[in-house]
């Protein structure tokens, strides 16, 4: 009972996560930019630049910026993307004190954080970037659940994959990633991985999804 009652939750929230995205994006269409890769949409994207590349991965490194995110424990990614996502668009879309909407950026990040145990809750951070029109002074979440999180410049190993990024996609991904580094002997941060989505779910084709992994060190709190 309670197992159904929580998968049909979640269905009505990423159902409400499509909606939200697909109506963002053309808002968001004038701000064009371009000194940044085509990936971002031409949404604000957070500034990098690539060092290394190799045939899977490459190394960029990330300049200082401002992020909203928010914080869900929870056993299942597609639960917590979805409620975090919809706090974070809650945020942008005028829960802030000064009442202000706030463009949508690119890409929206899940740190996923794994829980001890085969059924231990993970604890995932939703995040995405203030814009850089509101980097200098973001404005202050109404909500406790959304927090403003100054990230210091840093060095992030990224691999790159198309298509609809399913779960066990990213997982894959992340292993792919974490073996290559290994073989190069890079030292990363293996306690957490980051996901990073740039399309909204009616983006059809061109599809692009990340998975990261942080120089030690360097990952955000
Ligand atoms: C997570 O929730 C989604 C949506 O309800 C469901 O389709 C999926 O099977 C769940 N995943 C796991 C591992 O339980
Ligand atoms: C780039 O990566 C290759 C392969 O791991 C490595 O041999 C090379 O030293 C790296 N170069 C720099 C500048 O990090
Ligand atoms: C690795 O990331 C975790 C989670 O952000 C952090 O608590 C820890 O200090 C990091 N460790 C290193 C060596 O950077």
């Amino acid at each position: 009972m309670l197992a159904l009652g929580k998968c049909v939750f979640a269905t009505v929230l990423v159902a409400a996560v499509a909606l939200t995205v697909a109506n963002a994006a053309p808002l968001q269409a004038r701000l064009s930019r371009n000194d940044e890769p085509a990936f971002c949409r031409s949404l604000d994207c957070p500034r990098f630049t690539v060092v290394n590349r190799t045939d899977t991965y490459e190394v960029r490194h990330y300049s200082a910026s401002q992020w909203a995110r928010t914080q869900v424990e929870s056993a299942n990614y597609t639960t917590a993307t979805a409620i975090g996502f919809q706090r974070l668009f809650s945020y942008i879309s005028g829960a802030n004190v000064d009442v202000k909407h706030i463009p949508m950026t690119a890409p929206v990040t899940v740190q996923v954080y794994p829980g001890s145990g085969p059924y231990c809750k993970s604890t995932f951070t939703v995040s995405f970037m203030v814009p850089f029109a509101f980097q200098p002074n973001p404005p202050k979440p109404a909500s406790k659940d959304v927090y403003i999180e100054s990230e210091p410049a840093h060095t992030t190993y990224v691999t790159s994959f198309p298509g609809f990024a399913k779960e066990k996609d990213d997982i894959g991904h992340a292993e792919a990633l974490a073996q290559a580094l290994t073989k190069d002997n890079i030292a990363f941060n293996s306690t957490v991985y980051y996901t990073a989505g740039y399309d909204s779910p009616y983006q059809l084709f061109n599809r692009h999804n990340e998975v990261w992994f942080y120089a030690p060190g360097a990952t955000q709190e």
